[in-house]
């Protein structure tokens, strides 16, 4: 693992963060994940313009600018030299004094960790996900708008961690209005009679990159796409569900609460679209 901390590359076991930094005492910052294979760093421009959104809703000034997180990021998965890894880039408000303030820290700090990261096994990947429907909801947009990816995963990490206790794999969470927003940290897509459905932000999901690319992929091989508001009867009818992120690249959904999606096992328009992901992976990214 290498991370760029502070003006400078060192291994994972030396990164540190003073524990006044406003990321760690209040969840105050933002975050991307981010793929590199082959060399190549996935829909850098992208995940870059969705950094500096996050950035602009909190009113953070991006160290250097796009141009110079792009070099931050680029150095740091060179250092790091796998051809595949996982990319971390978070901006926290820095350090300051204990109380809330954020005016009280003066310089946001930046922070790229380059690793390799697994969030399924293989086979897990090759059977599919258990999902259950998690009794924490996603916050709603006027609460904590989902295309902001900030520091604040709480309801995310608890969901997730129910699930696990109750034995399943991952969360699916519902919105305020218990309509279908995304997994814990990806979106959801269903396939019914060959037409590919996610929700829209609106409803809670995040603006996926993967999810984008996904929606381009499917419509490119001919399949219809569109975003809809989903309940968790859509998942019960559904032919096929599967996950969309960053980290867990595109992952087949068999079942929810205990019930069989469509065939119980990965669809053939999930294997399609995967096939298409696969090939893009490398057209689609920026070389290091
Ligand atoms: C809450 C949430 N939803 C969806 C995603 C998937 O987004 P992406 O494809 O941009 O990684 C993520 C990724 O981290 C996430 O945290």
């Amino acid at each position: 693992m290498k991370v760029w901390i502070d003006g400078g590359i060192v291994s994972g076991h030396e990164a540190r963060v003073p524990v006044l930094d406003h990321g760690l005492l209040y969840g105050d910052g933002i975050f991307e994940g981010i793929r590199v294979f082959g060399r190549r760093i996935f829909r850098l421009e992208a995940h870059l313009a969705r950094f500096a959104a996050s950035a602009k809703a909190l009113d953070l000034k991006l160290p250097g600018g796009i141009d110079g997180v792009r070099e931050i990021l680029k150095e740091t998965v060179r250092a790091h030299g796998t051809d595949d890894a996982y990319i971390r880039l978070i901006l926290t408000r820095g350090d300051g004094q204990l109380g809330i303030d954020p005016a009280s820290c003066p310089k946001p700090r930046l922070i790229c960790i380059v690793a390799q990261i697994a969030i399924f096994s293989p086979e897990k990947l090759a059977a599919g996900l258990d999902l259950l429907t998690s009794s924490y909801r996603r916050p709603a947009a006027d609460a904590l708008d989902p295309r902001v990816k900030s520091l604040n995963y709480l309801n995310n990490a608890l969901a997730k961690l129910e699930a696990r206790q109750r034995g399943g794999d991952d969360a699916l969470l519902l919105n305020d209005r218990g309509m279908v927003a995304e997994a814990s940290v990806a979106n959801i897509f269903i396939v019914r009679n060959d037409v590919l459905q996610t929700p829209p932000a609106t409803d809670g999901a995040l603006e996926g990159i993967t999810r984008g690319c996904v929606l381009e992929l499917a419509a490119g091989l001919g399949f219809a796409t569109r975003e809809a508001t989903l309940g968790r009867i859509d998942l019960f009818a559904a032919d096929e569900a599967f996950l969309t992120g960053s980290g867990a690249g595109l992952v087949p959904v068999r079942s929810l609460d205990g019930r069989s999606i469509g065939s119980g096992s990965p669809g053939p328009v999930y294997e399609k679209v995967r096939a298409a992901f696969t090939d893009a992976l490398i057209d689609l990214g920026t070389p290091v």
